[in-house]
C-alpha cells in the first residue's frame, strides 16, 4: 500500500470511530435532521429522498439503487417503495445495526440490504452493477481524500450512462483538519468539475438546494448547498490521489496539534441539549452536555455548571 492510501485507510478508520461514538450515544440526532421519533425520521427521509431524486424517481422497478452514508435509514427504509432493490452501505457498525432493526420492524429485509464498508472504497459492490446511487448530508462532509476515493468508486460501480445525485457544499474552500469527520466542506465547481470528469462523469444538473425546513447555507462564508447530477459517460483511467489533488488548491491540514475537535459536533450537541433541558429531560441533556465537555478541548466552564446543576435538579427530584 502506498502513502496515499495509507492515509485514505487512517482516515476511514477515524470516521468510523467518530461514528459510532455519535449514534451510540443517540442515533438520531447526528442523521440529517434530530427528530424525535423514528416515524418522524422515516417522513423527512422520504421528503429529502423525494427532494434529491425528483426526476430520477422513474421506470424505477428494475432499478438497483445504493445510497452512500444511508446511516439508520432514515431515506433508505423510504426508498424501498420506490425501487426494486435498495442498497445502504455506511463505514458505521452502530449505524447499520439500527438501520437493520428498522428494516426488520417494516418486514423490508426482502427488498432493503446494508453492507459496512471500510469509509474509502465499496470493494463489496461489483464494478458496473448499480443503476442509480444517491447520497445525502455525507459526502460533503467527509475529508477531501475520502470524497475523492468515494467519487472514484462511484465511477465505478454504476452501470454506463448512468445517473449518481447527492447533495454537497460548493462556493469557496474551508479551512480545516481532514481529520474533523464533520466539518462542511465547500468545493469550487470548476475544480468539481474536473474531478467528475477524472473519475468519468459529466455534471448533468447542478442546482441549489432550498430545503423547506429552513437555511442549508451559509452564501457569506462561501458555503452554498447544492443538489448534483452525475452522469457516467467512462471509467476513470486516473487514481483517488489525483482526484484529490484537482478539488482543493493544498490538501486539507493533517497536523492536529492545538485542534480542539469538531466545532460542528460540539455545537449541535450542546444545542441538542438545550432543548431536552426546556422539555425537562434532564437525564439525557446531562449525557449530551458530558459527550460535549469530553469531546471538545475548549469546553466552556458553562457547561461544567450546568452539569452540576443539572445533578443537583435530578436529585432534588428523587
Ligand atoms: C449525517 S449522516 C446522514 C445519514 C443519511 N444519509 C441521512 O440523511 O439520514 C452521515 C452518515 O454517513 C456515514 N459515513 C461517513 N463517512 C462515510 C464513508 N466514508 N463511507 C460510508 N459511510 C460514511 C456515517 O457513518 C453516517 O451514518
Amino acid at each position: 500500500m502506498n502513502t496515499k492510501e495509507n492515509k485514505y485507510k487512517g482516515l476511514a478508520a477515524i470516521l468510523r470511530r467518530d461514528w459510532n461514538r455519535r449514534i451510540s450515544l443517540d442515533r438520531r440526532m447526528w442523521m440529517s435532521e434530530a427528530v424525535d421519533s423514528d416515524e418522524q425520521m422515516l417522513a423527512s427521509g422520504e421528503r429529502d429522498l423525494l427532494l434529491l431524486l425528483g426526476e430520477e424517481i422513474t421506470d424505477t422497478a428494475n432499478k438497483r439503487v445504493l445510497e452512500i452514508g444511508c446511516g439508520i435509514g432514515r431515506m433508505l427504509i423510504p426508498a424501498a417503495k420506490y425501487f426494486k432493490s435498495v442498497v445502504g452501505v455506511d463505514v458505521s457498525e452502530d449505524a447499520l445495526n439500527a438501520a437493520n432493526l428498522l428494516i426488520k420492524s417494516r418486514g423490508l429485509s426482502g427488498s432493503v440490504e446494508t453492507i459496512l464498508v471500510d469509509g474509502s472504497d465499496l470493494l463489496e459492490i461489483e464494478s458496473n452493477s448499480v443503476d442509480l446511487i444517491y447520497s445525502y448530508g455525507t459526502l460533503g462532509i467527509v475529508p477531501t481524500g475520502i470524497f475523492a476515493c468515494l467519487l472514484h468508486e462511484a465511477g465505478r460501480i454504476l452501470r454506463l450512462g448512468r445517473v449518481m445525485r447527492f447533495q454537497l457544499y460548493l462556493g469557496t474552500e474551508q479551512a480545516t483538519i481532514d481529520q474533523d469527520t464533520l466539518a462542511v466542506r465547500s468545493y469550487d465547481l470548476k475544480k468539481f468539475t474536473t474531478a467528475c470528469a477524472l473519475c468519468g462523469f459529466s455534471i448533468e444538473l447542478v442546482e441549489e438546494l432550498i430545503h423547506p425546513i429552513g437555511n442549508v447555507s451559509k452564501p457569506h462564508e462561501g458555503i452554498v448547498a447544492h443538489i448534483v447530477s452525475l452522469k457516467k459517460e467512462s471509467e476513470s483511467t486516473t487514481k483517488p490521489a489525483n482526484v484529490e489533488l484537482s478539488l482543493l488548491d493544498s490538501p486539507e491540514n493533517s497536523s492536529i496539534e492545538n485542534w480542539k475537535g469538531s466545532a460542528l459536533e460540539y455545537q449541535m450537541a450542546i444545542t441538542r441539549a438545550q432543548k431536552l433541558v426546556q422539555c425537562g429531560n434532564l437525564a439525557e441533556a446531562k449525557a449530551l452536555f458530558q459527550y460535549a465537555a469530553d469531546n471538545y478541548a475548549d469546553a466552556d466552564k458553562v457547561i461544567h455548571k450546568l452539569l452540576q446543576e443539572i445533578d443537583l435538579a435530578i436529585a432534588d427530584k428523587s
